[in-house]
């Protein structure tokens, strides 16, 4: 019998839930944007996402049951974000998982959102019957973060050690690891015991971080620099979309008053990033072509009337502005593909993991298989819908932390600064 594990997500702007079996097996995954709600202020609003989270939690987490045919007394868990995250959105997915918890009598287990962002890829990589090779360099990259990470199977992952060699931890099933607390476990709980299987995901992954941005996150500079275009809410995939076109029409190669980006310097460590740089010389380009302010107030208001895709936006940009456009997707693109190479190779990692929303950026996904292939390594992404904010990669997190008796008791708190590492 599979284990049936139900994720919360509500660290930022999406209210999402998911069923997924045995760390792996993903049943239904739902997410609720709050994208509309946010999209004229240019970014999350913290207040206004707790709101939204405490109006959807309940319909959604139904919907994912309903989607993977199950009911409450089907899951055996529940893996909830702790953290990293806004507090106000935290608080909203913990509590409503707390008291499932409670009244179910089912084990709470606690999940990094980074740490689910790094299951999302062997997520992933199961749907497409792959494995990725451990250790990685894992690069995490959303609106949030843009983390890298050097990755290894906890140890006893796909070996053959006895459960007493995998820590004094992973002997005892959460009805024993939870004891003293208030919960009480169903049937259904106390059956539960750890299994060994070909999935060295399920045993959970050490982190050592190596580097991080100093400013802002990757996804941040392409919000930001899709407000001053007037390219819309949130700017990362229309930035995408418009640069593409800009590379095959050839805008970007034929247009001599562009902005050029060089490599981002950075003292100290090479493995931290930083992108404040690129979004401020955006910023003063603009300020010193005021000829760009006619197109930019036509695109204004054409999202004021709900004209936001890139095809509607496209016949609203000059040459420039898209060369604009594309230069800077290519020195953010770059920047992450050369910095995460450079770690994979001076750490010896083999594989290359990449997840969070950025993820789903075509060109960057183009330039690491590319890079990578004459490197001699492997990269993995998610699909663009496991890239983003969602419940499955919560499930599957909690999945590996259930397997080692990672139980929380009912004071577990909301940390808006967890870190994996
Ligand atoms: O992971 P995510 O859904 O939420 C956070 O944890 O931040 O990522 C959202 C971010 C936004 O900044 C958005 O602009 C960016 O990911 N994004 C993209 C693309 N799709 C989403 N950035 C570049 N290219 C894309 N195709
Ligand atoms: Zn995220």
């Amino acid at each position: 019998m599979s284990t049936r594990i139900l994720g919360i997500e509500s660290s930022c702007d999406e209210t999402a839930a998911a069923v997924v079996a045995d760390g792996r097996e993903i049943l239904s995954s739902v997410v609720a944007s709050q994208m509309d709600i946010h999209r004229k202020y240019g970014g999350v609003v913290p207040e206004l996402a707790s709101r939204e989270h405490l109006r959807q939690i309940v319909p959604v987490v139904r919907e994912a049951l309903a989607q993977a045919g199950l009911s409450f007394s089907d899951i055996d868990a529940i893996g909830v974000t702790q953290g990293p995250g806004l507090i106000g959105s935290l608080l909203v997915g913990m509590t409503y998982g707390k008291v499932l918890a409670l009244e179910l009598g089912k084990p709470l287990v606690p999940v990094n959102h980074l740490e689910g962002h790094v299951h999302a890829v062997f997520l992933e990589a199961h749907i497409e019957r792959h494995t990725p090779e451990l250790p990685a360099v894992c690069l995490i990259v959303s609106g949030g973060h843009t983390l890298l990470y050097y990755v290894e199977a906890k140890p006893g992952a796909g070996s053959t050690l006895s459960p007493s060699e995998k820590g004094a931890g992973s002997t005892l099933s959460p009805l024993e690891k939870n004891a003293g607390s208030t919960f009480t476990l169903n049937a259904s709980s106390e059956a539960w015991s750890p299994r060994i299987d070909d999935n060295q995901a399920s045993y959970g992954f050490q982190f050592r971080r190596l580097g991080g941005t100093r400013d802002d996150a990757a996804g941040e500079a392409y919000d930001k620099v899709a407000r001053l275009l007037a390219l819309g809410y949130p700017g990362g995939p229309v930035i995408d979309q418009l640069a593409t076109h800009a590379t095959a029409s050839g805008a970007a190669a034929n247009t001599e008053d562009e902005l050029h980006f060089g490599p981002v310097k950075i003292k100290g460590n090479s493995y931290d990033f930083s992108f404040s740089g690129i979004k401020t010389a955006v910023l003063y380009y603009l300020r010193a072509h005021p000829e760009f302010n006619a197109e930019i107030e036509t695109r204004r208001e054409a999202l004021l009337q709900g004209r936001r895709k890139a095809a509607d936006l496209l016949p609203l940009c000059s040459p420039q502005v898209l060369a604009l456009i594309s230069n800077f997707q290519s020195a953010v693109v770059n920047d992450l593909v050369t910095r995460t190479l450079s770690a994979a190779s001076e750490t010896g990692a083999r594989t290359i993991l990449v997840s969070g929303g950025v993820a789903a950026n075509s060109a960057l996904r183009d330039t690491f298989q590319s890079k990578a292939l004459t490197k001699g390594l492997n990269v993995f992404f998610p699909s663009r819908a496991l890239s983003t904010d969602n419940a499955a990669m919560i499930a599957a997190a909690a999945y590996s932390h259930l397997q080692a008796g990672d139980i929380a008791s009912n004071d577990l708190n909301a940390e808006p600064n967890l870190r994996i590492a």
